[in-house]
């Protein structure tokens, strides 16, 4: 069984995918990370971020291995490094790169294959796994969203402010947004969860459910 949770930076899709795909006892992808761990490893080798042909190469060369808790490189774990602000400031090049979508696409693919997995991105439901049995939207304000990270950040003391925060989100979400393939879309079967108003305790309460209506439903 594939569950696909898509949805906004900053609805708090990671740690609560996470939770859920334990409460399940189900497999953890997070899509994001492999995005970051190819921007990350095209930063660290000089690979030329508008050069598509070197990037695709640059995914074949890559010995990337994921559990539901750590992304590693080679021999590294990249878990941390994979979230700098400079490595999030140059996802979009990796993002948009037709090539490099499709290869880890299908490294997606393959590792959903025969087994039961929660699945976190952008395109888990729409152009990743268009048949997963279960797909949750999850989304929140773009007020609430920044004010979630704005928070988080502020606890480690960051410089940024509240604005500085909504800005760079909103550049992200239209950049998510307009990607033409891999865009951040609602699939039309996804059932919609807004968590502005939810604990994240509640938001995995919510989507167990939703998950355990669909097992019920398949098995009618
Ligand atoms: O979920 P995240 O913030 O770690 O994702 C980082 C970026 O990676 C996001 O801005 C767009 C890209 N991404 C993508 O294009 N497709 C996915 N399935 C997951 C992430």
């Amino acid at each position: 069984m594939i569950v696909a949770i898509d949805g906004p930076a900053g609805a708090g899709k990671s740690s609560v995918a996470r939770a859920l795909a334990r409460r399940l006892n189900f497999r953890f992808l997070d899509t994001g990370a492999m995005y970051r761990a190819v921007t990350l490893a095209a930063l660290q080798r000089q690979v030329p971020l508008d050069d598509s042909y070197a990037l695709a190469e640059l995914v074949r060369s890559l010995k990337l291995r994921l559990t539901d808790d750590e992304i590693w490189l080679d021999d590294t774990n990249i878990s941390d490094l994979i979230r700098t602000p400079e490595v999030t400031r140059n996802i979009k090049h990796i993002a948009d790169n037709l090539q490099v979508r499709a290869q880890l696409s299908a490294l997606q693919r393959n590792i959903a294959e025969g087994g039961c997995i929660v699945t976190e991105g952008r395109d888990q439901g729409t152009a990743v796994f268009p048949q997963a049995e279960c797909k949750i939207f999850l989304t929140a304000s773009p007020e609430e969203r920044a004010r979630r990270r704005y928070e988080e950040l502020r606890s480690r003391g960051t410089p940024l402010t509240y604005d500085d925060i909504l800005a760079q989100q909103s550049e992200r979400d239209q950049q998510d947004a307009e990607r033409p393939v891999g865009g951040l879309r609602q699939a039309e079967d996804a059932c919609v969860v807004v968590s502005d108003e939810l604990t994240p305790a509640q938001v995995v309460d919510r989507m167990e459910e939703i998950v355990r209506e669909r097992i019920a439903l398949m098995k009618s």
